[in-house]
Protein backbone atom coordinates (compact mmCIF):
# COMPACT_ATOMS: atom_id res chain seq x y z
CA UNK A 1 0.00 0.00 0.00
CA UNK A 2 1.06 3.21 -0.81
CA UNK A 3 0.07 6.24 1.15
CA UNK A 4 1.23 10.22 0.62
CA UNK A 5 0.79 12.85 3.80
CA UNK A 6 -0.61 16.44 1.83
CA UNK A 7 -2.33 14.46 -0.53
CA UNK A 8 -4.93 17.27 -0.65
CA UNK A 9 -2.07 20.00 -1.54
CA UNK A 10 -1.24 20.93 -4.60
CA UNK A 11 1.93 18.67 -5.21
CA UNK A 12 0.18 15.87 -3.14
CA UNK A 13 -2.58 16.18 -5.90
CA UNK A 14 -0.32 15.74 -8.76
CA UNK A 15 0.89 12.93 -7.17
CA UNK A 16 -1.76 10.79 -5.98
CA UNK A 17 -2.94 11.29 -10.13
CA UNK A 18 0.67 9.76 -10.94
CA UNK A 19 0.32 6.56 -8.26
CA UNK A 20 -3.38 5.89 -9.18
CA UNK A 21 -2.50 6.14 -13.16
CA UNK A 22 0.24 3.97 -12.51
CA UNK A 23 -0.51 1.17 -10.31
CA UNK A 24 -4.41 1.06 -10.79
CA UNK A 25 -4.86 1.69 -7.00
CA UNK A 26 -5.24 4.73 -5.30
CA UNK A 27 -2.94 5.60 -2.36
CA UNK A 28 -4.20 6.73 0.85
CA UNK A 29 -3.97 10.89 1.28
CA UNK A 30 -3.61 11.08 4.87
CA UNK A 31 -4.18 15.17 5.44
CA UNK A 32 -5.65 17.49 8.01
CA UNK A 33 -8.05 18.96 4.95
CA UNK A 34 -10.38 17.28 2.80
CA UNK A 35 -8.97 16.76 -1.02
CA UNK A 36 -10.54 18.49 -3.83
CA UNK A 37 -11.40 15.08 -5.39
CA UNK A 38 -11.68 11.87 -4.29
CA UNK A 39 -10.79 10.23 -7.63
CA UNK A 40 -7.06 9.27 -8.13
CA UNK A 41 -6.98 8.73 -3.43
CA UNK A 42 -8.20 7.52 -0.47
CA UNK A 43 -8.71 9.96 2.31
CA UNK A 44 -7.88 9.66 5.50
CA UNK A 45 -8.14 12.51 7.91
CA UNK A 46 -5.20 12.09 9.94
CA UNK A 47 -2.39 15.30 11.69
CA UNK A 48 1.48 14.68 11.26
CA UNK A 49 1.25 16.55 14.58
CA UNK A 50 -0.08 13.34 16.14
CA UNK A 51 1.64 10.46 16.95
CA UNK A 52 -0.99 8.03 17.52
CA UNK A 53 -2.96 9.49 14.41
CA UNK A 54 0.19 8.61 11.97
CA UNK A 55 0.44 5.61 13.89
CA UNK A 56 -3.23 4.15 12.90
CA UNK A 57 -2.90 6.04 9.49
CA UNK A 58 -0.12 3.98 8.08
CA UNK A 59 -0.67 0.70 9.45
CA UNK A 60 0.15 -2.04 6.64
CA UNK A 61 1.63 0.93 4.37
CA UNK A 62 4.85 0.15 2.45
CA UNK A 63 5.67 3.47 0.77
CA UNK A 64 5.35 6.83 2.74
CA UNK A 65 5.51 10.13 0.54
CA UNK A 66 6.09 13.17 3.18
CA UNK A 67 4.66 15.70 1.56
CA UNK A 68 2.35 17.61 4.65
CA UNK A 69 3.97 20.61 5.70
CA UNK A 70 3.69 24.41 6.81
CA UNK A 71 4.97 25.87 3.75
CA UNK A 72 4.57 29.55 4.10
CA UNK A 73 7.95 31.42 4.98
CA UNK A 74 6.26 34.53 6.24
CA UNK A 75 4.35 32.61 8.57
CA UNK A 76 7.50 30.60 9.50
CA UNK A 77 9.27 34.08 10.30
CA UNK A 78 6.15 34.79 12.54
CA UNK A 79 5.43 31.79 14.22
CA UNK A 80 8.45 29.97 14.25
CA UNK A 81 7.81 27.41 16.74
CA UNK A 82 4.68 26.35 14.82
CA UNK A 83 6.44 25.92 11.37
CA UNK A 84 8.54 23.70 13.52
CA UNK A 85 6.01 21.64 14.85
CA UNK A 86 4.16 20.80 11.94
CA UNK A 87 7.13 20.75 9.45
CA UNK A 88 9.76 19.16 11.95
CA UNK A 89 8.26 17.58 14.61
CA UNK A 90 5.67 16.16 12.24
CA UNK A 91 8.45 14.48 10.48
CA UNK A 92 9.59 13.07 12.90
CA UNK A 93 6.07 11.62 13.90
CA UNK A 94 5.94 10.55 10.74
CA UNK A 95 9.01 8.59 10.58
CA UNK A 96 8.15 7.13 13.77
CA UNK A 97 4.92 5.56 12.81
CA UNK A 98 6.79 4.26 9.58
CA UNK A 99 9.45 3.02 11.84
CA UNK A 100 6.70 1.23 14.26
CA UNK A 101 4.43 -0.48 11.18
CA UNK A 102 7.81 -1.36 9.32
CA UNK A 103 7.38 0.83 6.58
CA UNK A 104 10.23 0.32 3.89
CA UNK A 105 10.18 3.01 2.10
CA UNK A 106 10.07 7.25 3.22
CA UNK A 107 10.28 9.61 0.24
CA UNK A 108 10.53 13.11 2.02
CA UNK A 109 9.70 16.85 0.15
CA UNK A 110 12.28 18.65 1.16
CA UNK A 111 13.25 22.42 -0.63
CA UNK A 112 15.63 24.03 -2.47
CA UNK A 113 15.59 26.85 0.49
CA UNK A 114 17.41 24.52 3.23
CA UNK A 115 20.81 25.99 0.86
CA UNK A 116 19.77 29.65 1.46
CA UNK A 117 21.79 32.28 -0.70
CA UNK A 118 23.31 30.31 -3.31
CA UNK A 119 27.13 30.94 -3.33
CA UNK A 120 27.50 29.35 -6.70
CA UNK A 121 25.39 28.06 -9.69
CA UNK A 122 23.77 25.80 -10.51
CA UNK A 123 23.40 24.56 -7.02
CA UNK A 124 24.72 21.15 -5.91
CA UNK A 125 23.67 18.62 -3.35
CA UNK A 126 26.80 19.10 -1.90
CA UNK A 127 26.06 22.99 -1.56
CA UNK A 128 26.76 24.49 2.14
CA UNK A 129 23.16 24.41 3.66
CA UNK A 130 22.09 28.03 5.49
CA UNK A 131 18.27 28.50 5.06
CA UNK A 132 17.41 31.97 5.84
CA UNK A 133 13.78 31.43 7.43
CA UNK A 134 12.66 28.92 10.01
CA UNK A 135 10.88 27.56 7.30
CA UNK A 136 14.38 26.45 5.81
CA UNK A 137 15.27 25.02 8.84
CA UNK A 138 12.66 22.82 10.03
CA UNK A 139 12.50 21.08 6.26
CA UNK A 140 16.26 21.04 7.00
CA UNK A 141 16.24 19.50 10.73
CA UNK A 142 13.35 16.96 9.03
CA UNK A 143 16.21 15.99 6.34
CA UNK A 144 18.74 14.95 9.44
CA UNK A 145 16.13 13.01 10.66
CA UNK A 146 15.40 11.09 7.56
CA UNK A 147 19.19 10.62 6.88
CA UNK A 148 19.58 9.22 10.00
CA UNK A 149 16.33 7.14 10.22
CA UNK A 150 18.05 5.51 7.55
CA UNK A 151 21.39 4.83 8.84
CA UNK A 152 20.04 3.44 12.29
CA UNK A 153 16.71 1.54 11.57
CA UNK A 154 17.39 0.66 8.14
CA UNK A 155 13.97 2.71 6.47
CA UNK A 156 15.11 3.99 2.82
CA UNK A 157 15.00 7.58 3.37
CA UNK A 158 15.26 9.56 0.55
CA UNK A 159 15.06 13.81 0.63
CA UNK A 160 13.85 15.47 -2.80
CA UNK A 161 14.99 19.28 -2.59
CA UNK A 162 12.21 20.44 -5.09
CA UNK A 163 12.75 23.87 -6.82
CA UNK A 164 10.04 26.33 -8.00
CA UNK A 165 7.64 23.82 -8.53
CA UNK A 166 4.40 24.77 -10.73
CA UNK A 167 1.59 23.36 -12.40
CA UNK A 168 -2.11 23.45 -12.31
CA UNK A 169 -4.03 23.34 -8.74
CA UNK A 170 -2.11 25.64 -7.05
CA UNK A 171 -3.60 27.93 -5.17
CA UNK A 172 -2.86 31.61 -6.06
CA UNK A 173 -3.31 32.42 -2.78
CA UNK A 174 -0.81 29.70 -1.63
CA UNK A 175 1.75 32.23 0.31
CA UNK A 176 4.40 29.65 -1.28
CA UNK A 177 2.99 30.30 -4.96
CA UNK A 178 4.07 30.70 -7.21
CA UNK A 179 5.00 33.79 -9.32
CA UNK A 180 3.81 31.62 -12.20
CA UNK A 181 0.79 31.14 -10.85
CA UNK A 182 0.13 35.16 -9.54
CA UNK A 183 1.69 36.12 -13.38
CA UNK A 184 -1.45 33.70 -14.58
CA UNK A 185 -4.24 35.02 -12.61
CA UNK A 186 -3.22 38.80 -13.49
CA UNK A 187 -2.79 38.35 -17.08
CA UNK A 188 -6.18 36.17 -17.13
CA UNK A 189 -7.74 38.57 -15.99
CA UNK A 190 -5.80 41.12 -18.70
CA UNK A 191 -3.70 42.87 -15.53
CA UNK A 192 0.28 43.67 -16.23
CA UNK A 193 2.27 41.01 -14.32
CA UNK A 194 4.24 42.39 -11.24
CA UNK A 195 7.42 41.92 -11.24
CA UNK A 196 9.73 43.19 -8.20
CA UNK A 197 13.04 44.91 -9.31
CA UNK A 198 14.47 44.76 -12.43
CA UNK A 199 13.18 40.75 -13.09
CA UNK A 200 16.54 40.12 -13.96
CA UNK A 201 16.24 37.64 -10.96
CA UNK A 202 16.43 33.66 -12.08
CA UNK A 203 14.57 30.52 -10.56
CA UNK A 204 14.42 26.65 -12.06
CA UNK A 205 11.24 26.28 -12.26
CA UNK A 206 9.96 22.45 -13.04
CA UNK A 207 6.26 21.12 -13.38
CA UNK A 208 4.59 19.65 -10.99
CA UNK A 209 3.74 16.08 -12.37
CA UNK A 210 7.66 16.38 -13.23
CA UNK A 211 7.92 16.15 -9.36
CA UNK A 212 5.55 13.42 -9.10
CA UNK A 213 7.56 11.32 -11.49
CA UNK A 214 10.66 11.83 -9.91
CA UNK A 215 8.72 11.04 -6.35
CA UNK A 216 8.16 7.53 -8.18
CA UNK A 217 10.93 7.28 -9.52
CA UNK A 218 13.11 7.70 -6.48
CA UNK A 219 10.93 5.50 -4.54
CA UNK A 220 11.33 2.87 -7.03
CA UNK A 221 15.06 3.20 -7.36
CA UNK A 222 17.48 1.21 -5.77
CA UNK A 223 20.18 3.17 -5.27
CA UNK A 224 18.92 6.17 -3.41
CA UNK A 225 18.32 5.19 0.00
CA UNK A 226 19.27 7.79 2.53
CA UNK A 227 20.36 9.99 -0.20
CA UNK A 228 19.53 13.48 -1.25
CA UNK A 229 18.79 15.40 -4.43
CA UNK A 230 17.80 17.96 -6.72
CA UNK A 231 14.17 18.26 -8.23
CA UNK A 232 14.45 20.72 -10.83
CA UNK A 233 14.91 21.23 -14.16
CA UNK A 234 18.83 22.31 -14.38
CA UNK A 235 17.13 25.48 -16.63
CA UNK A 236 17.18 28.83 -15.17
CA UNK A 237 14.53 31.35 -16.10
CA UNK A 238 14.32 35.20 -15.56
CA UNK A 239 11.01 36.59 -14.25
CA UNK A 240 11.17 39.45 -16.94
CA UNK A 241 11.60 36.30 -19.76
CA UNK A 242 9.31 34.72 -17.79
CA UNK A 243 6.82 37.24 -17.71
CA UNK A 244 7.07 38.10 -21.37
CA UNK A 245 6.42 34.34 -22.60
CA UNK A 246 3.54 34.32 -20.07
CA UNK A 247 2.16 37.57 -22.02
CA UNK A 248 3.00 36.35 -25.68
CA UNK A 249 1.25 33.22 -24.67
CA UNK A 250 -2.18 34.23 -23.59
CA UNK A 251 -2.00 36.34 -27.16
CA UNK A 252 -2.41 39.57 -24.88
CA UNK A 253 -1.34 42.97 -25.73
CA UNK A 254 0.01 44.27 -21.77
CA UNK A 255 2.49 45.50 -20.34
CA UNK A 256 5.06 44.27 -17.41
CA UNK A 257 4.81 46.51 -14.15
CA UNK A 258 7.69 47.18 -12.20
CA UNK A 259 7.65 47.59 -8.00
CA UNK A 260 10.48 48.12 -5.92
CA UNK A 261 13.20 45.39 -5.13
CA UNK A 262 11.73 42.91 -2.23
CA UNK A 263 14.79 42.91 0.35
CA UNK A 264 16.69 39.96 0.32
CA UNK A 265 15.45 38.37 -2.80
CA UNK A 266 17.81 35.08 -4.32
CA UNK A 267 19.66 36.91 -7.46
CA UNK A 268 20.31 33.32 -9.14
CA UNK A 269 18.61 29.98 -8.27
CA UNK A 270 19.35 26.99 -10.43
CA UNK A 271 19.76 23.07 -9.39
CA UNK A 272 22.26 20.76 -10.53
CA UNK A 273 19.97 17.81 -11.18
CA UNK A 274 22.33 15.37 -12.34
CA UNK A 275 22.78 13.08 -9.82
CA UNK A 276 18.74 12.72 -9.68
CA UNK A 277 19.35 11.76 -13.53
CA UNK A 278 22.35 9.29 -12.79
CA UNK A 279 20.79 7.84 -9.81
CA UNK A 280 16.94 7.42 -11.02
CA UNK A 281 16.90 7.98 -14.36
CA UNK A 282 15.33 11.73 -13.45
CA UNK A 283 14.24 13.64 -16.48
CA UNK A 284 12.05 16.19 -16.64
CA UNK A 285 9.77 16.17 -19.48
CA UNK A 286 7.53 19.38 -20.04
CA UNK A 287 9.32 22.10 -20.94
CA UNK A 288 8.56 25.54 -19.52
CA UNK A 289 6.09 26.73 -22.53
CA UNK A 290 4.30 23.33 -22.50
CA UNK A 291 3.64 23.81 -18.77
CA UNK A 292 2.66 27.61 -19.22
CA UNK A 293 0.17 26.20 -21.96
CA UNK A 294 -1.79 24.60 -19.44
CA UNK A 295 -2.77 27.84 -17.00
CA UNK A 296 -3.23 30.63 -19.52
N1 LIG B 1 5.36 24.22 -4.08
C1 LIG B 1 6.67 24.34 -4.17
O1 LIG B 1 7.19 25.06 -5.04
C2 LIG B 1 7.57 23.61 -3.19
C3 LIG B 1 8.96 23.83 -3.27
C4 LIG B 1 9.80 23.17 -2.39
C5 LIG B 1 9.28 22.28 -1.47
N2 LIG B 1 7.93 22.09 -1.40
C6 LIG B 1 7.44 21.12 -0.40
O2 LIG B 1 6.53 20.23 -1.05
C7 LIG B 1 5.51 19.83 -0.15
C8 LIG B 1 4.14 20.08 -0.77
O3 LIG B 1 4.01 21.46 -1.07
P1 LIG B 1 2.70 22.06 -1.77
O4 LIG B 1 3.14 23.22 -2.58
O5 LIG B 1 1.94 20.97 -2.42
O6 LIG B 1 1.93 22.63 -0.50
P2 LIG B 1 0.36 22.64 -0.15
O7 LIG B 1 0.16 23.63 0.94
O8 LIG B 1 -0.46 22.76 -1.39
O9 LIG B 1 0.13 21.18 0.45
C9 LIG B 1 0.48 20.84 1.78
C10 LIG B 1 -0.57 19.89 2.31
O10 LIG B 1 -0.20 19.54 3.65
C11 LIG B 1 -1.37 19.50 4.44
N3 LIG B 1 -1.03 19.71 5.85
C12 LIG B 1 -0.55 20.85 6.43
N4 LIG B 1 -0.38 20.66 7.74
C13 LIG B 1 -0.73 19.37 7.99
C14 LIG B 1 -0.77 18.58 9.17
N5 LIG B 1 -0.45 19.09 10.36
N6 LIG B 1 -1.16 17.29 9.09
C15 LIG B 1 -1.55 16.77 7.88
N7 LIG B 1 -1.56 17.48 6.74
C16 LIG B 1 -1.15 18.76 6.79
C17 LIG B 1 -2.24 20.64 3.89
O11 LIG B 1 -3.61 20.46 4.24
C18 LIG B 1 -1.99 20.52 2.39
O12 LIG B 1 -2.93 19.67 1.78
C19 LIG B 1 5.75 20.60 1.16
O13 LIG B 1 6.44 19.73 2.05
C20 LIG B 1 6.65 21.75 0.73
O14 LIG B 1 7.50 22.16 1.79
C21 LIG B 1 7.06 22.72 -2.23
Amino acid sequence: MIAITGGSGFIGAHLCEAIAKQTGSKPINIDINEPTSTRHCIYKKADVKNPPEMLAATVGVQTLFHLAAQISVQKSIENPAEDFETNAQGTLNALEACRKNNVRTFVYASSAAIYGTPKYSPIDEAHPTEPLSPYGFSKLAGELMCSRYASLYGIKTVRLRFFNVYGKGQSPSSPYSGVITKFATRIKSSEPPIIFGSGAQTRDFVHASDVAAACIFAAESKNTSGNAYNIGTGKETSILSLANVMIKISGKNIPVQHKSALEGEIEKSVADVSVAKKDFGFSPRITLEEGLKGLL
